[in-house]
């Protein structure tokens, strides 16, 4: 999903070779020393990850085998060329007991072992390199790729019926919008850990709303529950809201609100034109 956007913001300024699995696996050490050594880039975005939430509490191995030693590897592979490193974390790292939104020094404390497996692959990536960008992101939605926003569709579309958690707040984040504020950070230059969603936030139950608004199925029956009703198998931060002070110092620039983010989105994935000028 990110991968995508990502390509397709940084073409316009750079050539750009993306890969997928196809083309490589992240966990294999020899075939990350391979493709930098072939490919010679200036830069490394990783948008690969292990992202399936509840399914990293039973594959806890590949999870880490993803977000956390493939982080090595690349780490390992661009070290000493003079390449930098685009990482990009999550605000599941944070443990959601906060009551104001978490700044990139705030100690982390993952409740699910997606979160662990990413705040693993940061230290990795920290303890190797001081040449990356580590962006934490939350709640993300593109227009390739599984996502919320698709689900509650799908859903709405199938049963004309939704149940939907009300006691999980955080800020829902375009991927078009990331890939572009990540472009900006490379201008600027800058190195470090950066927190970066749209701006604003709400619960997943006010983002199904806002979904259905924009779809115009308002007609669609839906009710906020608890987490504890929803019975996931990850638990979930009660609280990600990540604060952006230090993006906006590095690059004098704020994100959209997530409402107009989401909006942009919806309009341009109905109306088929091309978006990204
Ligand atoms: N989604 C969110 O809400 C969210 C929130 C915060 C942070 N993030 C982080 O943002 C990044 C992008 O997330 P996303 O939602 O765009 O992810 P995504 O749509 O799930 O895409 C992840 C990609 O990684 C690839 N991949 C998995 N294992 C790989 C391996 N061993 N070698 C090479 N590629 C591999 C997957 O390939 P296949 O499709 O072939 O499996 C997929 O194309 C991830 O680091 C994620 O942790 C996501």
């Amino acid at each position: 999903m990110l991968g995508n956007d990502l390509a397709a913001q940084f073409r316009y300024r750079h050539d750009v070779i993306g890969m997928d699995m196809g083309d490589i696996d992240i966990t294999r050490e020899d075939e990350c020393q391979k493709a930098i050594r072939e490919t010679k880039p200036q830069i490394v975005l990783n948008a690969a990850g292990y992202t399936n939430v509840d399914g990293c509490e039973k594959a806890k191995e590949e999870c880490f085998a993803v977000n956390a030693e493939a982080v090595k590897n690349i780490a390992h592979a661009c070290r000493g060329r003079n390449i930098t490193i685009v990482h990009f974390s999550t605000d599941y790292v944070f443990d959601g007991t906060g009551n104001r939104p978490y700044v990139e020094e705030d100690i982390c404390n993952p409740i699910n072992v997606y979160g662990a497996s990413k705040l693993a692959g940061e230290n990795h990536l920290r303890t190797i390199t001081d040449n990356y960008i580590l962006i934490r992101s939350a709640w993300l939605y593109g227009a390739k790729g599984k996502n919320f926003v698709q689900a509650i569709l799908d859903q709405a579309k199938a049963t004309g019926k939704l149940t939907v958690v009300d006691d999980q707040t955080g800020s829902p984040t375009c991927t078009r919008d990331l890939a572009a504020a990540t472009e900006l950070l490379l201008d600027k230059n800058t190195r470090g850990v950066f927190h970066l969603t749209n701006r604003g936030h709400c619960t997943w139950y006010e983002f199904a709303k806002k979904i259905l608004k924009e779809a115009h199925m308002d007609h669609v029956e839906i009710s906020p529950i608890k987490t504890a009703e929803a019975q996931r198998a990850a638990l979930r931060p009660a609280y990600s809201v990540l604060g952006m002070q230090k993006f906006i110092a590095a690059t004098g620039k704020t994100m959209q609100p997530w409402q107009l983010a989401f909006q942009d989105y919806y309009q341009h994935l109905t109306s088929r034109t091309c978006c990204s000028a």
